[in-house]
């Protein structure tokens, strides 16, 4: 699959503002600056369709992009953000788990670690929770350009591992930098569409 056409249709912090439950959506989560932003800009095409930044906390809403009129990708604000204060890391939480609990359009959500570790306990949870939800399905492995070829599968075996995933949960290594894995993932994000 290819994207033609996207732009940010609504930004929300509560349901009454998200957009009509018309489309299929399927969202980005993982923790602060694992690259959520920086991948809805690779698989676009776009260079700076959603802020990106080296700063961890950059996206504090949750962000529709409207795709080729047709479904939407929904950037979701990060976790695991150590210098916010705990009543707004709550608040997050609750705006996240009202989106990903109830949003009847809502077709699958991409989880994102970051290739060079382990995921995090956030991550386990939040795979978990996805999958409680039935959400579950495709693991991004991010920033694949920090590491080497030989350790591509060592990594990926140790994220597969750590998330406890299944056989048919599929891990993508992905390098916004450098431009690779998006063919994968948009192929994968077609399959789910068309069924
Ligand atoms: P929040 O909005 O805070 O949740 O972060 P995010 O997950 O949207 O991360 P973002 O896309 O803003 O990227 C965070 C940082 O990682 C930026 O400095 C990016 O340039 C960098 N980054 C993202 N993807 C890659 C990648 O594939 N390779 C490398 N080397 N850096 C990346
Ligand atoms: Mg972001």
């Amino acid at each position: 699959m290819k994207i033609g056409k996207s732009e940010l249709e609504t930004v929300a912090v509560k349901p009454g503002q998200y957009p009509p439950e018309d489309m299929y959506e399927i969202a980005f989560a993982g923790r602060s600056n694992v690259g959520k932003s920086s991948l809805l800009n690779l698989l676009t095409g776009r260079k700076s369709l959603a802020r990106v930044s080296g700063n961890p906390g950059k996206t504090r809403t949750i962000n529709f992009y409207r795709i080729d009129d047709a479904w939407r990708i929904v950037d979701l604000p990060g976790y695991g953000y150590a210098k916010v204060s705990k009543s707004v890391s709550a608040g997050w939480g609750e705006m996240m788990e009202k989106y990903l609990s109830s949003r009847p359009n809502l077709l699958k959500v991409v989880q994102l670690v970051d290739i060079r570790h382990a995921p995090s306990k956030q991550d386990v949870e939040m795979y978990d929770y996805l999958r409680h939800y039935g959400l579950q399905g495709i693991v991004v492995a991010t920033k694949a350009d920090k590491i080497s070829r030989n350790q591509m599968q060592k990594q990926i075996k140790l994220i597969r591992d750590t998330l406890k995933l299944s056989r048919e949960d599929v891990v993508i290594p992905v390098s916004s930098l450098k431009r690779t894995g998006q063919d994968v993932l948009l192929d994968e994000i077609g399959k789910l569409l068309e069924e």
